[in-house]
């Protein structure tokens, strides 16, 4: 089963710019969570923070017994073999093939034999679709095999926590969706926490069981995806909504008086819909962290808002209401 990671007042800063501040949140076992936030917002910093590759200023990251801000740098060292990690860009080696880009953890941090290599990267490659395509270069393939090949490259060491940067950016929407599907389908295999960074939209409402959002240097929220699908809080509506009116600017944060100006312009506010979270694809186990999730945000139930909880019903419900 997954690891969970506990975050606990992180604060990050480069020079005088804080990054973001007193980010608590803990990843629960086992279950799948997105971060959102619009660009420059410290995502990926995030991301880094998390395995001890960016040290914050304050606060502790849990993983394991082990402090991976504060910690030993040896044990620190040792706990980051538990992640696997998918970058923004794929990060792949362009003179190496698949399959050498695909092994390279395992040559690096293990003393396996080659037979062993073989067969590992072989099932991962099975398991990302990429299978047939491990003497191809990076170059020579597209941007979604890329992708997907380093989705494979971060599965080799059997990581029990996976931690996914931007994996839909350069792909269009149905590559997006069977990216998606991926990470669903790799989560009921393995059972691994796995953190996903997005913006986009579709992964965000099919995916995720838990969800949060960066904004103006502050973790906005983080919690059952109901909470935030059915939030009022201005910047996560604008978000949720893909809306040019609200708090969200090109330059990040907007003026106070084109705020003001758009006092004037009407949000829409039907209430977002909620759809079904994607299921594992036919033949492989239930997800495992469904039945503790549900634990989870039943013994949570009194703090959760009214909306979250109606949504939350709605989706627990039998089968048959989707029918009536
Ligand atoms: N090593 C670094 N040194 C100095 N500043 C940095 C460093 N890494 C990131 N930053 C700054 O931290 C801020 C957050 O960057 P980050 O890459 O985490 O954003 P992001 O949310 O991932 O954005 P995007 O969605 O565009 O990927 C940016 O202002 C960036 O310039
Ligand atoms: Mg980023």
């Amino acid at each position: 089963m997954g690891i969970e990671v506990i975050v606990e007042g992180l604060t990050k800063s480069f020079g005088n710019q804080t990054v973001w501040q007193n980010v608590t949140l803990t990843l629960p076992p086992g279950e799948v969570s997105v971060m959102l936030g619009p660009s420059g917002t410290g995502k990926t910093v995030f991301l880094k923070s998390l395995i001890g590759l960016l040290k914050p200023e304050e606060g502790r990251v849990m993983v394991d017994g082990v402090d991976m801000v504060g910690g030993r740098e040896r044990d620190i060292y040792e706990t980051r073999k538990l992640f696997g990690l998918m970058f923004q860009d794929g990060a792949l080696f362009g003179s190496m093939n698949l399959f050498d880009n695909i092994a390279f953890p395992l040559r690096e941090h293990t003393r396996k034999k080659e037979s062993e290599i073989r067969r590992i990267v072989m099932e991962r490659m099975e398991m990302v679709g990429l299978l047939g395509a491990q003497g191809k270069l990076p170059g020579e393939i597209s941007g979604g095999m890329r992708k997907r090949a380093g989705l494979a490259r971060a599965l080799v060491l059997d990581p029990q926590i996976i931690l996914c940067d931007e994996p839909d950016s350069g792909l269009d929407p149905v590559r997006t969706s069977y990216i998606s599907q991926q990470l669903i389908d790799l989560n009921a295999q393995i059972d691994a926490t796995m953190l996903i960074v997005t913006h986009n939209l579709d992964i965000a409402a099919t995916v995720p069981d838990n969800m949060g959002m960066l904004f103006r240097r502050e973790l906005v929220a983080f919690g059952p995806r109901e909470v935030l699908l059915t939030s009022d809080e201005p910047v996560v509506r604008q978000f949720l909504g893909g809306r040019k009116e609200g708090p969200i600017g090109m330059a990040e944060e907007k003026d106070e008086a084109t705020l003001a100006a758009e006092q004037f312009i009407a949000l829409d506010d039907t209430p977002p819909r909620i759809v079904p979270q994607l299921q594992p694809s036919p033949g492989l186990p239930p997800r495992q962290a469904v039945q503790r999730r549900r634990a989870r945000v039943l013994a949570m139930w009194d703090q959760l808002p009214v909306a979250a909880r109606t949504a939350i019903k709605a989706g627990l419900a039998p089968v048959q209401e989707e029918h009536a």
